[in-house]
């Protein structure tokens, strides 16, 4: 079931033409053979395409229309009122981003959405100054807010933690071997609004520019009935819809870098031509802050020796933010 670590590293000349998606029903249920199966498709997406989408992922769909209905409401507050948890208040970056103030692609004009993110609570950023101090900022006249976050966030986690395991057993490894590095994981819960825009997709401004993420998995919930994810396949970009029941996932570059590139993080951005605001809620999932990440022992061969030099995952992901919205910072802010 599980491919030969030589696989890995053959290279790859197939462009894509498809996401593939992936039933974790099997896996939930616990079924006999069920988690080699998803591990198997996982690991031919992850080496493929880089996206997938994952069917029957244990997150009810009723937390899902909450963090919609909780992150309308957050958007619909008075400018100042958001602007008073602005992301340059927090080291973690937590907090709100206004229009145009990411540039994830520094040849266009910045992204044309807001965003609000609540970082992970449980992680050891060193900028803590006590294990249990609050990271977040949270907006007072909508305390609800923190209360919807939270219990999504654990559910994604646990969607998360599953995947990791499937990554494991995909890899040949115990499946539980990346557990220690998920106990206190850093992590961005993501609420992106995007207001309608008219233009055609070589435009210098739209929702999110051509970018990788930087972590190890994005669990994305798309609003449904609008299609603005685009993926580059390596020749062209292809439109990701929204599957009801799904969330999109991609690989993002902190699993590229440890899987030395077996796996791949794909570029990706948004263009919302709906007419209408749309919303998109991403789980940028890490490992914890301390985990050293060297590639991992099943995707180094004679053939594809180590790629990588050892990194920090915290500080790699805060480096890579401390980029983005340093840049914006001095050019838009
Ligand atoms: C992101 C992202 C895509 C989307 O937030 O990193 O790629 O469809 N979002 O909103
Ligand atoms: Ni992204």
């Amino acid at each position: 079931m599980v491919t030969a670590v030589t696989e890995l590293t053959s290279v790859r000349t197939a462009a894509f033409d498809e996401i593939p998606i992936i039933d974790l029903g099997g896996v939930l249920r616990r079924e006999s053979g069920a988690k080699e199966t998803a591990a198997a498709a996982l690991r031919a997406a992850c080496e493929n395409v880089g996206f997938f989408y994952v069917r029957n992922h244990g997150v009810p769909e009723t937390e899902i229309e909450g963090i919609f209905d909780i992150g309308r409401r957050f958007f619909a507050l008075p400018l100042e009122t958001k602007l008073a948890i602005h992301k340059n208040l927090s080291p973690q970056h937590a907090g709100y981003t206004p229009l145009l103030a990411e540039n994830t692609d520094l040849s266009n004009n910045g992204d044309l959405h807001e965003s609000f993110d609540m970082v992970s609570p449980l992680a050891h950023y060193p900028t803590k100054q006590a294990a249990d101090e609050e990271v977040n900022l949270w907006p007072e006249s909508l305390p609800e807010l923190k209360a919807s976050l939270d219990r999504y966030f654990d559910h994604v986690l646990e969607l998360g933690r599953r995947l990791f395991e499937l990554v494991a057993v995909s890899l040949g490894q115990d499946e539980e071997s990346f557990r220690p590095h998920l106990t206190k994981p850093i992590a961005m819960l993501r609420i992106n609004s995007y207001p309608p825009q008219a233009v055609n997709s070589d435009s210098r401004q739209i929702g999110i520019g051509a970018h990788t993420d930087y972590e190890c998995f994005t669990i994305l919930a798309q609003q449904p009935g609008i299609t603005a994810l685009q993926v580059w396949n390596g020749r062209e970009w292809i439109k990701a819809p929204p599957i009801p029941g799904t969330f999109v996932v991609n690989i993002a570059d902190l699993l590229q870098r440890w899987t030395n590139d077996a796996f791949l993080s794909t570029r990706h951005r948004a263009i919302n031509m709906s007419g209408g605001a749309r919303l998109s809620i991403p789980f940028f999932l890490g490992v914890n802050y301390d985990t050293t990440i060297s590639p991992l022992p099943g995707c180094v061969s004679a053939e594809r020796p180590g790629r990588y030099p050892p990194v920090i995952a915290g500080d790699y992901v805060l480096q890579r933010l401390n980029e983005t919205y340093g840049k914006q910072g001095s050019s838009t802010q």
